[in-house]
């Protein structure tokens, strides 16, 4: 009978053992004014950041995030892609590095929470590490990718790798992409010495705000994600004639805005025309030359596209571009779209959902998998070994915006999934 109750005993405490996190926890509160020192890079008086890639702001902001990398114990590089790396060595050096990261540029009027949450949690883990002194068999590399916004341009240079047409692509700085890779510290003619391998990491994990409702909605803690859209993004311009708006008769002007209003109700007729959760944006537009007075000339607009399937998309934009050529004949005006420039989707590895999935759980926190419309560095990295994300809660589901929030405590949970799945993971591969 006694033995018995000793083999229960010694069973439970197994299984408990077996179940339940390490007692390392992140510094919740520190995280917190973390993230209130880097709003203040950018500072919008909407209560956000404008602290887009490459400008001033950036650069304050990345001398901040080297600061708290140096004092996690990091040892700090910028790539030459322009990627703030901080490295911190494993006891097994056969491992391959286990990557953490995320951005610190924002979308111009952009929040606090988008890649800074991921980014300032990742410095968090590193921190913990180092106070507790836990050593990890893998090398940690803490990743600050550059210009996410701009189209996830540190992370592709990671990955699929940039090549002109990305460099020459002007970011909303206003600066090209080679411009502004040497600005925060890379160079752009050595780009080819960035990309690392398939094959040539452990694993890439990302804490990330949902950027939609539907954690809070529901109420649950954690998202863990499957897979993340794809983003194409192409400039339309639209040539007219500019010409005075008093002598000229309706039926004679070559009005390039009239055909860009025409187009943005096309785009979206097509986007809709199909089931699916494919979505499809303009977000901006320049008319020239902007005047009562004037028809206008010429337009130029941005044209987004995104969706889990890249076939998908890209037939979508086909149809675009093919409608647009008839409407630019109604009032004989002319489109022209630049070579499409593509953010390719890309699954999480199952296996790291699994594991997001039970650390969460072991936490106490409810789950939900699900996709990301937003796009994010992890889609570059999965061409080079599996990634997993973690989402927690964005109220109100607002995110892009001066009016992004996410509660302290579902930051503080987050980052402790993430510490709590590097731990785990390192110990299981
Ligand atoms: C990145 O934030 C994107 O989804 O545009
Ligand atoms: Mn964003
Ligand atoms: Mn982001």
């Amino acid at each position: 009978m006694r033995r018995a109750r000793l083999f229960i005993i010694l069973l439970l405490s197994f299984s408990a053992t077996a179940q339940s996190p390490s007692p390392a926890r992140v510094n919740g509160q520190r995280i917190h004014d973390h993230l209130k020192e880097l709003s203040r890079f950018g500072a919008n008086p909407q209560g956000g950041v404008s602290r887009v890639a490459y400008s001033e702001a950036d650069l304050q902001g990345r001398q901040y995030a080297i600061g708290l990398m140096k004092a996690a114990g990091l040892d700090v590089h910028i790539d030459f892609a322009g990627n703030i790396v901080g490295t911190r060595a494993g006891s097994d050096a056969s491992l391959k590095p286990l990557l953490l990261g995320s951005h610190i540029d924002s979308v111009p009027m952009g929040g606090n929470y988008d890649g800074d949450v991921g980014s300032l949690s990742a410095i968090e883990v590193a921190q913990i590490l180092k106070e507790k002194q836990i050593a990890l068999r893998h090398p940690l590399e803490v990743i600050i990718f550059q210009n996410e916004e701009g189209g996830t341009v540190g992370s592709q240079a990671l990955g699929e790798g940039l090549d002109e047409k990305h460099l020459n692509l002007v970011s909303n700085s206003g600066k090209t992409i080679r411009e502004g890779t040497r600005i925060v510290g890379g160079d752009p003619d050595r780009l080819a010495s960035a990309r690392r391998q398939p094959g040539s990491i452990a694993g890439y994990f990302e804490l990330h705000i949902e950027q939609g409702g539907t954690l809070e909605r529901e109420k649950i803690d954690i998202g863990v994600v499957e897979g993340i859209v794809g983003i194409l993004h192409s400039d339309v311009t639209i040539e007219g004639f500019a010409n005075h708006a008093g002598t000229t008769p309706m039926d004679q002007r070559h009005d390039a805005l009239l055909s860009a209003a025409r187009f943005l109700e096309k785009v979206n007729q097509i986007v809709t025309g199909v089931p699916g959760r494919q979505v499809g944006t303009v977000g901006w537009i320049k008319v020239e030359p902007g005047a009562y007075n004037v028809i206008p000339g010429k337009v130029v607009l941005g044209l987004e596209l995104r969706d889990l399937d890249e076939k998908k998309f890209v037939g979508l934009f086909e149809q675009i571009r093919a409608e647009a050529e008839q409407l630019g004949k109604l009032n004989q005006t002319r489109f022209n779209f630049t070579e499409p420039v593509i953010s390719h989707p890309a699954l999480t590895d199952k296996g790291f959902q699994k594991l997001i999935d039970s650390t969460a759980h072991s936490l106490g926190f409810s789950t939900k998998v699900m996709p990301s419309g937003a796009g994010h560095d992890a889609q570059e990295i999965a061409r080079i070994g599996p990634v997993g994300m973690i989402f927690i809660p964005s109220i109100g589901g607002i995110s892009h915006s001066p009016k992004e929030f996410s509660r302290p405590q579902d930051i503080e949970n987050g980052a402790n999934v993430l510490l709590q799945t590097v731990l785990a993971f390192d110990k299981g591969h």
